[in-house]
């Protein structure tokens, strides 16, 4: 990255909450400086001059120096996890241990199992140049300069619970997410109360096809030639191509009837990774359950021939390991084409329940990160539709998807598997396959059942009349 100039370059992190949702105008020069979210903290690389305007922001956050040159800028940082998992493998390493893991010249031996091109890409890169410096650390992350060959081969590397993303080449525009878009939210809120027709199409939602969609992702279908997703292996593509045919067999109709731009969202994503150089990634539950989720709503959909009045995108994104690439690109791409979108809701993780604890649905704190407007129609609907879950805040920013949709001024929230912080311990793990203890698919139906209602509420609908009793073994 280049930081031309005279003047020295600044990295500012601010925390998500010093500064939750929008940079007042005052600040406009470091509106124009922003480079994203990173953990719990939003990056600013910011000039003297704009240093100097924005004093007391920067009283709240921490600089570090930048040279004029650097490598990429690459955060590495552990997710907050339940206080259970500190300490076990799924989690520590702290980062001493974690850095000099990063800095060891050999790619670790006793990888032998997953998909092999891309054992040898990732070993091939690692092996190019190992150029890690460590130009920050905090608590819970570090801030490295890196190269290329790195950085594409950072996440696979890294813990499970530790993340890494690259910072963008350019700043992101730091756009809020407009009144006109919240108060659009709220005359929906407001119309919200129980309807028949849409619980009975949430309740067409059927737990068989879950199971297998989720299994064939996961490879535990022995049909499935799948054995990793992790977005540089040739298996990823192939998921891609299953992924789409899936969807379009089940014809549902997502363009909206009526001559409106109006748009609603759903995604998750279906890359998945390992860890500590393991490529084998099953991800029956992050995101095979996010993504089964979204084909069990298509199919809902189709089922009942539903017709929506405003447009629908479901979305599978790729690249959500490496910092939301997919996602970010998309989100800028709908902002440019200056798409209308309504919200975008992302679940990402909803099968994992700890034992003892009843069915759950984790909503991102708006207060961190996301729409209050839209976890409150997803709280409300919630109730309604699928009072089994006990509903609550993630107590974290959540750090899917999402973001690249909030990044770019559109209402957007995260549902997630747990009230809490995480505690899958098979997360990263060749080990999240779907046959497991904790794993259940009630409660991603359940879930899928919220996002679904909420879309047919807010996006309106009619049932297409086919005048032909509707194939319901096709699509059961
Ligand atoms: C990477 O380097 C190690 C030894 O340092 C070597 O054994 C291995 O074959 C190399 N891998 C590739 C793909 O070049
Ligand atoms: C949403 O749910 C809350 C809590 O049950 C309730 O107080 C509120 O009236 C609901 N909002 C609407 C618009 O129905
Ligand atoms: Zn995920």
């Amino acid at each position: 990255m280049r930081f031309p100039g005279l003047a020295p370059f600044t990295l500012l992190l601010v925390s998500l909450r010093d500064l939750p949702d929008e940079v007042p105008a005052a600040y406009d020069c470091l509106r124009r400086s922003y480079y994203g979210t990173y953990g719990a903290k939003r990056a600013f690389i910011a000039d003297r001059a704009c240093l100097e305007s924005s004093f007391s922001l920067l009283q709240l956050g921490t600089a570090v120096r930048l040279d004029e040159e650097e490598d990429n800028l690459v955060w590495v940082g552990r997710r907050p996890v339940d206080p259970s998992l500190i300490g076990t493998a799924a989690c520590d390493s702290g980062l001493d241990s974690l850095l000099g893991f990063l800095q060891q010249p050999q790619w670790p031996q006793d990888n032998r199992v997953g998909d092999r091109a891309l054992q040898m890409t990732l070993q091939m890169l690692w092996n190019e140049s190992v150029q890690l410096e460590v130009l920050h650390r905090g608590p819970d992350g570090a801030l490295l300069s890196a190269s290329d060959a790195v950085v594409r081969s950072l996440d696979a590397r890294l813990p499970p619970y530790w993340r890494s993303a690259a910072f963008p080449a350019e700043p992101i525009p730091l756009i809020p997410v407009p009144p006109r878009a919240k108060a659009r939210l709220r005359e929906a809120l407001a119309a919200i109360r129980f309807n028949h027709v849409v619980a009975s199409i949430v309740n067409g939602i059927s737990v068989r096809k879950l199971v297998k969609d989720v299994r064939y992702l996961s490879g535990e279908d022995p049909a499935s030639d799948l054995a990793t997703r992790h977005s540089f292996s040739e298996d990823a593509p192939r998921a891609a191509a299953w992924l789409k045919s899936q969807f379009e067999a089940t014809g549902a109709s997502l363009t909206g009837s009526t001559d409106t731009t109006e748009t609603v969202v759903l995604g998750a994503h279906y890359d998945d990774r390992g860890s500590f150089g393991e490529v084998r990634a099953p991800g029956a539950n992050d995101d095979g359950s996010g993504t089964g989720a979204l084909l069990a709503i298509a199919r809902a959909i189709a089922r009942r021939n539903v017709v929506f009045r405003a447009n629908v995108l479901l979305c599978a994104f790729a690249g959500e390991e490496q910092g939301m690439v997919g996602s970010r690109a998309y989100a800028r791409e709908l902002r440019e084409q200056g798409a209308n979108i309504m919200l975008m809701v992302q679940a990402d993780m909803l099968a994992y329940r700890v034992l003892g604890e009843p069915p759950q649905l984790g909503l991102s704190d708006p207060r961190l990160l996301g729409t209050a407007e839209l976890t409150q129609i997803l709280a409300n609907i919630s109730a309604i539709y699928s009072p089994e879950l006990t509903i609550g805040y993630l107590p974290y920013p959540g750090g899917s998807d999402h973001e690249s949709f909030h990044e770019q001024g559109f209402p957007a929230a995260q549902v997630y598997e747990r009230a809490g912080f995480p505690k899958d311990p098979m997360y990263h793990n060749t080990g999240d396959v779907s046959e497991r203890d904790g794993y259940d698919f009630d409660q991603i139906r359940s879930i899928a059942k919220v996002e679904l209602a909420t879309i047919l509420h807010v996006a309106g609908f009619d049932l297409e009349e086919t005048g032909n009793e509707p194939d319901l073994d096709g699509l059961e």
